[in-house]
């Protein structure tokens, strides 16, 4: 078999650069290691820039998301029992995001690759790639017990943070940066209508808590919760009891719990792999770098990488120029760091840090307090959560 581009992992990152290749006359193949309803069964964040939004409808995909997200103009951070209204749309000039869960974002992904006839292979195992260092790279991976090869022009590796891309690239050529929180968060998806038509960040001394949601309906909460802490060891009354004590008098009043549909708990990361080109293979998603979710930017920035590989890869068949293949690793770990930053920040910002003594808790109340009465800070913080253009001044 052959291809121009071999996609490996059918997550978001994937499936759209699969998509936007197609638009441009580009052939790819995917190549995934689960089955699509595992893909489909993992539970993510739900906030989209408006850089994705767009991405998403140049890609031809955006007609349910339009129907069903939500327009959030603005979020709540509660702090010391007050909570203080981040107006977006105010402090950004009209700026706004979109919530839409990534699961109903990678469905309509999976959707408009299938009804188009493209070509998709799910559960793939053993996935091996090769020659990216010369001319002529190729996968190989088993289906069904028999070994299959693709030969292609480029591979790219969107599978995510465990995936076998960057694990193929020899250490010698590689630089990764780390940082692993004291903590993790614990997440129950409910079919209950949200406690807010807003999104509620709080920072409280029992931890942090999260009030989001994926529609009307359905309800997404977080619990910072210790690393040691097993997701069977909380029942459903004993995750609404805590977020109750998390909250405000208000917001506790009107919560309306219900059985979860998930509950899971996971780690909270920083770290980026430098470069992301290495020869003919490149990454992109969480298979080049991962941030903690206060910020809610995993998925827009898989989303902003896409769209720098997708306009390389459209330059050098099309145009015959390695322009945007030579400038990908750059351009992109530009707009990572400034969004690693502001993750890092947001989470140091919101979460309790016990190991961190008492001076540490202060300087955040400290920072807070600044923050929360300061028009300039807000503007910070709304200007940042919005999300960043793709372009900066060079
Ligand atoms: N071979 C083939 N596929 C693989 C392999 C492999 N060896 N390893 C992993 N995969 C697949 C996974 O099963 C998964 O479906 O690659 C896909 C990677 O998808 P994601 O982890 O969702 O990563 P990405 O598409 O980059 O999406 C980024 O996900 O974690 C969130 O915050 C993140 O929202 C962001 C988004
Ligand atoms: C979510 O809805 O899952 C969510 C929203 C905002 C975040 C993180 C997660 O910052």
């Amino acid at each position: 078999m052959r291809t121009q581009v071999a996609i490996i992992g059918a997550g978001p990152s994937g499936l759209l650069l699969g998509q936007l290749l197609h638009r441009a006359g580009i052939d790819a193949v995917v190549i995934e290691r689960q089955t699509p309803d595992y893909v489909l069964g993992r539970i993510r964040a739900g906030v989209l820039e408006q850089v994705a939004v767009d991405l998403l409808d140049e890609a031809g995909v955006g007609d349910r998301m339009h129907r069903e997200g939500l327009v959030h103009e603005g979020f709540e951070m509660l702090v010391q029992g007050r909570r203080h209204r981040i107006d977006m749309h105010l402090l950004t000039g009209g700026k706004s995001v979109l919530v839409y869960g990534q699961t109903e974002l990678t469905r309509d992904l999976m959707d408009a690759r299938s009804a188009l006839g493209l070509a998709t292979v799910y559960e793939a195992s053993d996935v091996t790639i090769g020659g990216f260092d010369g001319a002529k790279p190729f996968v190989t991976w088993k289906q069904g017990g028999r070994e299959q090869r693709l030969d292609c022009d480029f591979i790219a590796g969107c599978d995510g943070f465990h995936g076998v891309c960057r694990a193929s690239v020899p250490k010698s050529a590689i630089r990764e940066y780390e940082k692993v929180y004291p903590f993790g968060w614990l997440g129950l998806l409910s079919e209950t209508p949200p406690v807010n038509e807003e999104l509620i960040y709080a920072n409280s001394e029992r931890g942090f808590a999260l009030c989001s949601m994926r529609s009307m309906t359905r309800s997404r909460y977080y619990l910072q919760v210790p690393l040691t802490d097993k997701v069977e060891s909380w029942s459903d009354e004993a995750f609404w009891q805590e977020l109750r004590l998390r909250l405000d008098a208000e917001a506790r009043e009107k919560l309306v719990t219900g059985p979860s549909i998930e509950k899971s708990i996971a780690p909270l990361r920083s770290f980026v792999a430098e470069p992301l080109r290495f020869g003919r293979l490149f990454l992109a998603g969480d298979a080049g770098h991962i941030v903690p979710p206060t910020g809610a930017k995993g998925l827009n920035l898989a989303a902003t990488d896409v769209k720098y590989l997708a306009t390389a890869f459209i330059e050098y068949f099309t145009e015959r120029s390695e322009a945007g293949i030579d400038h990908y690793s750059a351009r992109c770990l530009r707009r990572i760091w400034r969004a690693e930053r502001f993750s890092w920040w947001f989470t140091n910002l919101m979460h309790q840090f016990p190991d961190e003594g008492p001076i540490a808790a202060r300087f955040q109340q400290a920072e807070l307090d600044y923050l929360l009465n300061s028009e300039a800070a807000r503007r910070t913080i709304a200007e940042n959560y919005v999300g960043l253009p793709l372009t900066f001044g060079e």
